[in-house]
């Protein structure tokens, strides 16, 4: 901007927003969550995260507390003046980074003032009736506004705004056309148009370029979603995406190339030694078989040292998360295991959130009646030890030792009995833990009856859908997500549309294998940078060059596999596993961010960077080093000069302070032997 004043871009200030900042909905909280760290501790308080208030999981995520920040101050003052309500307070998370929420709700007066607006100045229609919509023109006015604010407050240094996906996008048009003096990125973890195409039955990838996007918007009544997101996409100073799948997708669909890959990251915490992670596994599956336990009462004829947990989670995309292959894959591995007289038994997981009414009676009764057969066993284990103790300190040299009838009482027996009546059951057990709203057309539940999936004494594989998010505050199956990973034996992802994919990338990190597709964004970098991925647990099943049906034997071949693995193969496996957790670390991979950033600022203050290199170019700027290891099992692909985690195409580094080293000095720690852990190791 000629004339004005030079904003400072080397102390800029950061906002992020996005709609999940303290509101799990999918990844993108995952995202925000998992990154504040590095964040924070590179901006400390020049960085803040905006979103909408959404109370029920602000009061207890965030801590209010005065902002400090006097532009800040001002631009809430003059906000809350005209009746814009906000929180603003510490996200109390790892990195505790500030948070300013907008209630939404408050500024809905205004809502038909501003769709006419959107209209009038950026040619996008807002049909009334999608509420969605509309929450998103509230909130992307609220920011607007809320930049424009603090821009005039703050006049010393630079803004950086960057907006995370299409629901935080409708500010990005609104600030090219007012001219709010401040940079902006806009990175999208999906499209609208690729989701629902692929939800649908559209051969996706092979006619990404053909798409009459307007037409096929308007098929599917998104085209106002639609121009927001295309309008987000254009209006940004830089455009970025989570892959490189995604990036190319988003050319054909969005109309703009990307300028950059921006991979998801996760807060790694290492432990001091690789037997504590195992520990945990063991610990968590203990967690895990206490609730198969109750569910299956009454048919508990399968031994759990040979029982595997293999789970799927996520948002109920049936077809794109690819629980239709999960499932299909899972009848073969039933009938090959059957067929191989295996003695192992899979229990599947499916947790995907969906309509429910309550936990069925079933379910409840389960935990119940296994709860009960415990307390009894408790007290029948206390009354034996207490007469074997009374037997025992009266006894006399030449009296009998005491005997089974002396110590286990007729009364014992009785409430024995009364517990193991308890758990006869003369129909199967139950597929779902959910009174679901519409079982009859649920695609799960017809899937599971399509493939005769239904728990049968003889099928080695048995199901559970669980048709709701975990958490420890379930009377059912109290266990939290994270611990219920820890505690499975591998996570299958085989989804067809995945822009990145974080539930795989949180097995990996966790030391839990996992199966994903080169149709995932995580799944392709992964398999871009390990030879021989699945000697680390981290399998990739081809849905690019194989047809639908090799795919799901493929799947299925991967479980069977594992099922053959002794369990000394599996805690090695899952300690390669977890030594890849570094290749996730936002240490790494939040040098991308950074790079975006500087773009950002480079674009807008270009005189502010005169006399440095050329503006870089994030696609294919460096060429790929690959050597292959000298090592046995393949290790991760060593790479080399300035590669970081968006590379294989991407922006070059241009932040002064930085040390690329930090980021890119990863190296494969040392094997350990398992025989060297503090722990035994039972073999089998
Ligand atoms: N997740 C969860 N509880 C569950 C299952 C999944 O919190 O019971 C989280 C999981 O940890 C992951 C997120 O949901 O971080 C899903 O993100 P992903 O990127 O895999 O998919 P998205 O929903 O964004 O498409
Ligand atoms: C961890 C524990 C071991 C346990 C093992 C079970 O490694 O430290 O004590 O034996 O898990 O592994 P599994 O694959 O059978 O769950
Ligand atoms: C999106 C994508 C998912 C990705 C997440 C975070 O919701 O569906 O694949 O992991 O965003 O980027």
């Amino acid at each position: 901007m000629d004339g004005a004043p030079v904003r400072d871009v080397k102390n800029h200030v950061l906002f992020e927003v996005a709609t999940e900042v303290a509101n799990r909905v999918g990844g993108i909280y995952s995202v925000l969550k998992s990154k504040a760290q590095v964040t924070t501790v590179e901006y400390g308080p020049r960085y803040t995260l905006l979103g909408p208030l959404n109370r029920a999981s602000a009061s207890v995520e965030v801590e209010e507390i005065a902002p400090k920040d006097p532009a800040l101050v001002d631009t809430i003052k003059a906000m809350n003046d005209r009746g814009i309500k906000t929180m603003y307070g510490r996200w109390l998370i790892d990195g505790a980074p500030r948070v300013l929420l907008f209630d939404t709700k408050t500024a809905y007066g205004y809502l038909d003032e501003w769709k006419g607006d959107l209209w009038a100045t950026s040619g996008i229609p807002s049909p009334p009736g999608d509420d969605e919509t509309n929450e998103a023109i509230v909130f992307g006015y609220l920011i607007a506004w809320f930049l424009g604010e603090y821009v005039y407050h703050d006049k010393t240094r630079a803004v950086v705004a960057q907006f995370h996906e299409w629901l935080a996008g409708v500010a990005l048009p609104l600030c090219k056309k007012r001219r709010i003096d401040v940079t902006t990125i806009f990175t999208t973890h999906a499209t609208l148009l690729g989701r629902y195409l692929c939800a649908g039955s559209v051969d996706f990838y092979n006619n990404l370029q053909y798409f009459d996007v307007d037409a096929e918007a308007g098929k599917r009544g998104i085209y106002h979603r639609y121009c927001i997101e295309r309008a987000a996409a254009h209006s940004a100073d830089v455009f970025t995406t989570v892959s490189h799948i995604t990036a190319y997708e988003s050319e054909h669909l969005l109309k703009r190339k990307p300028d950059g890959v921006l991979p998801n990251g996760l807060n790694v915490k290492k432990f001091a030694a690789t037997h504590e992670f195992q520990n945990l596994h063991q610990l968590a599956k203990t967690k895990i078989l206490d609730f198969v336990r109750g569910h299956f009462y009454g048919a508990n004829d399968f031994d759990p040292d040979n029982t595997l947990f293999f789970f799927t989670a996520g948002r109920y995309e049936y077809r794109n998360k690819g629980v239709d292959m999960f499932i299909e894959s899972l009848a073969r591995l039933n009938h090959r295991m059957k067929s191989s007289g295996s003695n192992m038994t899979v229990v599947a997981f499916i947790i995907l959130p969906a309509q429910t009414t309550s936990l069925t009676v079933e379910a409840l009764k389960g935990q119940a009646v296994i709860k009960s057969l415990h307390d009894t066993v408790s007290q029948i284990e206390n009354n034996i030890g207490k007469k074997l103790f009374e037997r025992a300190i009266t006894w006399r040299e030449g009296d009998p030792l005491p005997e089974e009838k002396d110590v286990f009482t007729a009364q014992d027996r009785i409430m024995l009995r009364r517990r193991l009546f308890a758990m006869k059951r003369t129909s199967l057990p139950p597929i779902v833990t959910h009174n679901m709203v519409d079982d009859a057309n649920d695609p799960v539940l017809n899937q599971i009856r399509r493939c005769q999936l239904f728990n049968h004494p003889s099928d080695r594989v048995k199901i559970i859908f669980h048709p709701e998010f975990l958490n420890s505050a379930n009377p059912v199956f109290p266990i939290d997500y994270d611990d219920f990973v820890r505690g499975s034996h591998m996570g299958v992802f085989p989804s067809y549309y995945e822009p990145w994919g974080y539930t795989p990338a949180e097995c990996t990190v966790m030391g839990v294998p996992s199966i994903t597709t080169n149709l995932s964004g995580f799944g392709c970098y992964m398999e871009e940078l390990i030879e021989n991925a699945q000697d680390y647990g981290i399998y990739i099943v081809d849905r690019r060059m194989k047809g639908i049906d090799d795919s799901v034997n493929q799947l299925a071949e991967y479980m069977f596999d594992f099922t053959k693995k002794s369990k000394r193969q599996r805690i090695n496996q899952r300690n390669r596993t977890e030594r890849l957790s570094d290749l996730l670390d936002w240490k790494r991979m939040g040098m991308e961010y950074i790079k975006a950033r500087q773009l950002a600022l480079r674009r807008a203050y270009p005189n502010s960077f005169e006399g440095d290199e050329e503006e870089p170019d994030f696609f294919g700027s460096v060429d790929v080093k690959i050597s292959r290891p000298l090592s046995e099992p393949g290790s991760p692909r060593e790479r080399s000069g300035t590669m970081t985690p968006g590379d294989f195409a991407s922006l070059q580094e241009i932040h002064e302070g930085l040390s690329t080293e930090d980021y890119i000095a990863w190296k494969l720690p040392e094997e350990e032997e398992p025989e060297d852990y503090a722990f035994p190791l039972t073999l089998r």
